[in-house]
């Protein structure tokens, strides 16, 4: 597994549930990773590094967590070893590292999204942006770490937002407004058949009620008890298999975990963004409610069968994780602060982001420490779960939404009817 998030803990502790899973190794991992599986210090966006481990362990399957090592080659780098890996090669990863070529994607495979012009002039962008009306969307074209997106109403903080962003180079999108509910749909490809997942809602605003700035995602829960009958079908046909047929005809196979950003418009579903990854904190509920072998499903997606494996098993009820952040994130996170777990209820789960082992203890080395995760047989049930699981978390300073999942629960969510006209 490569990768240190609260994503790769829960993959880690997915694939294990398999008999068949012998052993996990992790670079690097994190304090809650290394409880469960070996940790070796290595960069997984380094693919020179990365292959002399594959060599040194040959596993089964390496599955590649973020983004970075995906835009590095490192997924190829370890295929041309003989060891199957679970995620894209680097032009195909390119529907992640670059916004402007996920575009050019969509537009060949017509797929629905908002309008977007793209600038690699700031003068340009910020003369279009004056034209163009609030709320104001501005995308880095590269790999940010979720630094990337701006949206806002004030046309002066957007429009700086594209200098800074242009300031050492690049492109910078502006982008249409999509208003509706987002949804995280994720689908595993082997590069022709694609198979959907649960669909979950992140929330990526780090105060309750969606206030304050952006983060990596402070909280998700699945299913979407408000979604409408057949969204995932028809997302599958218009946006996800053609996106995947795509890269096949152009001779760059999507073969990973394809992510969709939806936002539930009037026009109908239309892609906010695609990553090239497992979401992060979404997976943690998603993978809480497979009852499948995860492992069958990635090595199946790695070797070119998914088409031969049985539709992913969910449990009936509801998942919710609750993302506890350090002292000061998203804008300058405060690190070292000591991380106690007490005992947690029945069916919650901490897994780890930002921690690792320093002496005896465990510390916060990140923004994101852990994500509390626990199931339920509704929304509320999980809600309730994941709210007490919090409770046994000890950190210093730290800090975490109290309305993850609340006003799904409440009802309180509906898409717009959808008008074509
Ligand atoms: N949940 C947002 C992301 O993984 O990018």
């Amino acid at each position: 597994m490569l990768g240190s998030g609260a994503r790769e803990h829960a993959l880690v502790l997915s694939l294990l549930r398999d008999p068949s899973v012998t052993s996990v190794s992790c670079a690097p991992g994190n304090a809650g990773t290394a409880e469960v599986a070996a940790a070796h210090p290595v960069d997984p966006a380094d693919p020179g590094a990365v292959v002399a481990l594959v060599e040194r362990l040959r596993p089964g399957l390496v599955v590649v967590g973020p983004e970075a090592p995906l835009v590095a080659g490192v997924a190829d780098a370890v295929r041309r070893t003989g060891v199957p890996c679970f995620g894209p090669g680097p032009e195909a990863a390119q529907l992640e590292g670059s916004k402007t070529f996920a575009k050019l994607v969509m537009a060949e495979a017509d797929v629905p999204t908002a309008a977007s012009a793209s600038f690699d002039d700031a003068d340009a962008a910020v003369a279009h942006l004056a034209t163009v009306p609030a709320p104001y969307v501005v995308k880095a074209d590269g790999l940010a770490a979720g630094k990337g997106v701006h949206v806002g109403s004030d046309l002066a903080v957007a429009q700086a937002f594209a200098r800074d962003a242009l300031s050492g180079g690049g492109r910078v999108l502006v982008e249409d407004f999509l208003d509706g509910p987002e949804v995280s749909l994720f689908a595993l490809s082997d590069g022709q058949t694609v198979v959907p997942l649960l669909p979950a809602q992140d929330h990526k605003r780090v105060g309750d009620g969606d206030t304050g700035p952006n983060t990596g995602g402070m909280g998700a829960y699945a299913p979407l008890p408000w979604l409408p009958d057949g969204l995932v079908d028809d997302v599958l046909a218009r946006v996800l298999q053609p996106v995947v047929d795509r890269m096949h005809e152009r001779g760059t196979p999507f073969a990973g975990l394809l992510y969709a950003g939806l936002a539930l418009t009037s026009r109908g579903p239309q892609v906010v963004e695609f990553n090239a990854r497992f979401g992060d904190p979404e997976t943690q509920v998603v993978l809480a409610l497979l009852e499948s072998s995860l492992a069958d499903l990635l090595l199946a997606a790695a070797t070119g069968r998914l088409a031969e494996q049985p539709a992913p098993r969910w449990r009936d009820g509801a998942a919710v994780t609750v993302v506890v952040a350090a002292e000061g994130y998203p804008a300058a996170p405060v690190t070292g602060a000591p991380l106690a777990v007490g005992r947690l209820p029945e069916g919650v789960q901490v897994l780890h982001a930002g921690t690792r082992r320093e002496g005896g203890a465990v510390v916060a080395s990140g923004g994101r420490v852990v994500s509390v995760t626990a199931v339920g047989d509704d929304l509320a049930a999980a809600r309730a779960a994941a709210y007490d699981g919090i409770a046994a978390v000890d950190l210093p300073g730290g800090h975490w939404r109290t309305d993850i999942g609340l006003r799904a629960a409440e009802g309180g969510i509906t898409p717009p009817p959808v008008s074509l006209g």
